[in-house]
């Protein structure tokens, strides 16, 4: 069997986790390969919304496996708060859930640290989630992290270790803190996170896929948040791309089969950096009240934007989508025209690839028409508009990949796919 990868293709939030939650039942495993609690993915279902962090969205279906893989970076103290809460609404984890010993941990004082050099750029900061994720990448890459199998062998000195130096740096930065209330709840983690099943997830998914098992990978955040081809320095500090479900969590390139790219009918994103579609004017206002554009894990307001198919384009390409999905399309069931960018304008010459730097790049803009219903409670394709159908026409042929599945909604329900040939 082959592992299929759900991937987002803008700055993260296209709607990842409703989409993962709807899959489930078409697989056996569903796994988180990178990312950590920066991420906030949400479902809604009977009722309720759930917004889950480091636990993948496969949690909801039935007793399927989830495994939280190598590629992933964990708090602890975050992850407690997140599994307690899910049991405590009546899904029960510890059999299901499965964690990697590779995964990395998220110390108290990496929290501390991703605050300090936010501090410190001033400016110039990314804007992070504030959890700790590029400090903890950072000691991964220079061989100083702490992992989840160490909880098991000689944890206290590992820690210790780890928090001395970090306590150097923060004492060079000049940057004030207090610990103890942090390290007293991440300690309470670090007790919880025992009760549930460490493994090897790189053996436990290659022997699942040479039993016939289907596998789902869930990406974090969005390929221009990728550390190597987003939009550098503003981005995560892992891969969020294709690969990074290979690297996090020990699946060889040929064992990909299906690349599920999603994608906002519009665009936003969170923290700073360049954002060539983004809009100042009452339509960014509106789609950001329309789509309630506000961040899940840090309630910050989401910059909004057209659909930018130039980094869409490149999206596709450095992560080889086989099938597109397109999310939040009844957030402009009320637009009279829509705008998609097909180019952007450098120095006066336009370009249709994405350059090195997209700073100060202008987006060249086509306007198609809206289709001025409500698409909330369409069932199947054969209820589309004339309009919205041409507006998938139209971004099929600008990106070359059928588009499968459209969401109307952020209801599991509000979900349909279409089966026209390809
Ligand atoms: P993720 O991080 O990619 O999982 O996405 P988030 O959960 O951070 O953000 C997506 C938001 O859009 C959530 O509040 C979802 O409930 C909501 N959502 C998902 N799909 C749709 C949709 O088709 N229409 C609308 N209106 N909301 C949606
Ligand atoms: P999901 O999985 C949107 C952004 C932050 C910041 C940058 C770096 O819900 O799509 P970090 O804390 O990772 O060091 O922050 O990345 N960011 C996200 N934006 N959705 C996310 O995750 C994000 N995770 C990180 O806002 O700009
Ligand atoms: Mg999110």
């Amino acid at each position: 069997m082959k592992v299929d990868i759900l991937l987002g293709l803008q700055w993260g939030d296209e709607g990842k986790g409703k989409v993962v939650d709807v899959l489930t039942p078409r697989y056996d495993v569903v796994a988180r390969f990178q990312g950590g609690p920066n991420a906030g993915h949400t479902l809604e279902f009977e009722g309720q919304k759930y917004v889950l962090r480091s636990i993948p969205s496969g949690i909801f279906q039935g007793d399927k496996v989830n495994i939280i893989g190598n590629g992933v970076v964990l708090d602890p103290a975050l992850f407690k708060a997140e599994a307690e809460a899910l049991e405590a609404s009546g899904h029960n984890l510890k059999e299901r859930l499965h964690i990697s010993k590779k995964a990395h941990l998220i110390l108290p004082t990496h929290r501390i640290l991703d605050a300090a050099y936010e501090a410190a750029k001033g400016d110039a900061k990314v804007g992070t989630t504030g959890k700790g994720i590029g400090p903890t990448y950072t000691d991964k890459i220079s061989r100083n992290g702490v992992r989840v199998g160490d909880i098991l062998h000689d944890f206290d000195k590992k820690y210790a270790a780890a928090k001395a130096r970090h306590e150097q740096i923060l004492k060079g930065l000049n940057y004030e803190y207090d610990l103890s209330e942090l390290e007293k709840v991440w300690f309470e983690g670090i007790e919880y996170l025992k009760q549930f099943k460490f493994v090897d997830s790189e053996h436990e998914i290659n022997g699942l896929l040479s039993d016939g098992k289907s596998v789902l990978c869930e990406g974090a955040q969005g390929t221009m948040l990728d550390i190597d081809f987003g939009s550098y320095p503003f981005v995560t500090s892992s891969n969020t791309i294709c690969a990074g479900a290979c690297t996090g969590l020990g699946i060889a390139p040929n064992k990909i089969g299906e690349v599920y790219g999603i994608f906002k009918a519009y665009c936003t994103r969170v923290g700073a950096g360049p954002f060539p579609t983004e809009l100042f004017d009452k339509t960014g206002d509106q789609i950001c009240t329309l789509g309630h554009e506000f961040g899940s894990v840090t309630g910050r307001k989401r910059r909004c934007g057209w659909i930018d198919l130039v980094a869409l384009k490149y999206a596709i390409m450095v992560d080889g989508v086989t099938k597109l999905i397109m999310m939040k399309s009844d957030v402009l069931d009320s637009f009279e025209t829509i705008k998609a960018c097909v180019a952007y304008k450098v120095n006066g010459e336009e370009i249709d690839y994405f350059p090195f730097d997209i700073e100060g790049v202008e987006p060249v803009y086509v306007e198609l028409p809206g289709w001025q219903t409500d698409m909330t409670k369409m069932q199947s394709e054969d209820e589309f508009p004339e309009e919205f159908n041409a507006y998938l026409s139209f971004l099929e042929e600008q990106l070359g990949v059928p588009v499968k599945i459209v969401s109307v909604g952020p209801d599991r329900e509000q979900t349909i796919e279409r089966y026209t040939e390809e």
